[in-house]
């Protein structure tokens, strides 16, 4: 069985940056036609859409706050009109709060809650109406979910929660032929990372810990998303992938 993408219709939450843009740059690598969302970064998210056009596939970028249900639906709107049918939804849009746990407000904690986890579970209802023929679902957790790092309570409440939402999805739309999985990346290198106060640290740190000796990079994580893409894992779901060069296995 080949990895074999062609013509099938994606959206990737945040596309136009970072993670999200390489998920996107390997979907149309594919032969995916890519459809995305950004909330701020507009020059980017063009420079994005152009080099998906530049491989052939038609793709286009929508401003959507993935907490905002209007602008989702709106974006939901468009692929319907543009693609018809949709085969993958990658939810990887995130923000969050950076404090430790005794600093967070409910301002905070809402406010990722919804961009992170409503985000995620509100794509979900309405890609699922778009996914006539089966599809796959995946969702960017990270280790946060499971493990306790310094600055990342809000968030790591979040990816928790999105692990969950990604097990409870799973179940009621197997028998639809959706799949629903989460991918857990290791520490890659984005602007996301320029919020932390240990960035520096942080990064030291990531590298002395894996076993594979290099960071981890978005290519890497979108690697993977293809796999869930693919009919190669037509049979994982309600599962968490770790990509992570051996980080969480380490005691
Ligand atoms: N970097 C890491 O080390 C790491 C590790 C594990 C997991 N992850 C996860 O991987 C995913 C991507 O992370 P990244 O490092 O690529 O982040 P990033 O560089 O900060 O990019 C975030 C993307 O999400 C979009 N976005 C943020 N808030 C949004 C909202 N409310 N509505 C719509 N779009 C929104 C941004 O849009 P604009 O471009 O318009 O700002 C941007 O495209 C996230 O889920 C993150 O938690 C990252």
């Amino acid at each position: 069985m080949e990895l074999d993408l062609r013509g099938r219709h994606a959206v990737v939450t945040g596309g136009g940056r970072g993670i999200g843009r390489a998920i996107a740059l390997a979907l149309a690598d594919a032969g995916v036609h890519v459809a995305f969302n950004y909330l701020r970064n507009r020059k980017a998210a063009e420079a994005t859409v152009s080099e998906l056009q530049q491989r052939g596939v038609e793709a286009f970028a929508v401003k959507a706050n993935v907490a905002d249900p209007g602008a989702l639906a709106s974006l939901f709107g468009e692929v319907r009109e543009r693609f018809g049918t949709l085969d993958l939804l990658v939810a990887n849009a995130a923000s969050g709060v950076e404090r430790d746990a005794m600093d967070i407000t409910l301002r905070h904690f809402q406010w990722t809650m919804d961009i992170n986890a409503w985000g995620f579970l509100s794509a979900a209802q309405l890609a699922v109406p778009l996914m006539q023929n089966g599809g796959s679902i995946v969702a960017i957790s990270s280790l946060g979910a499971i493990r306790a790092f310094p600055y990342y309570t809000a968030v790591g409440a979040s990816k928790a929660a999105i692990e969950s939402l990604a097990r409870h999805l799973a179940v009621e739309l197997g028998p639809r032929q959706i799949r629903v999985n989460a991918v857990s990346p290791g520490v890659v290198e984005t602007d996301a990372l320029t919020h932390f106060p240990n960035r520096e640290e942080l990064i030291a740190g990531a590298l002395a810990r894996t076993p594979m000796r290099r960071l981890l990079t978005a290519e890497d994580v979108a690697q993977t998303v293809l796999f869930l893409a693919s009919d190669l894992s037509r049979m994982v779901t309600g599962s968490t992938l770790f990509v992570d060069g051996g980080y969480q296995t380490l005691a």
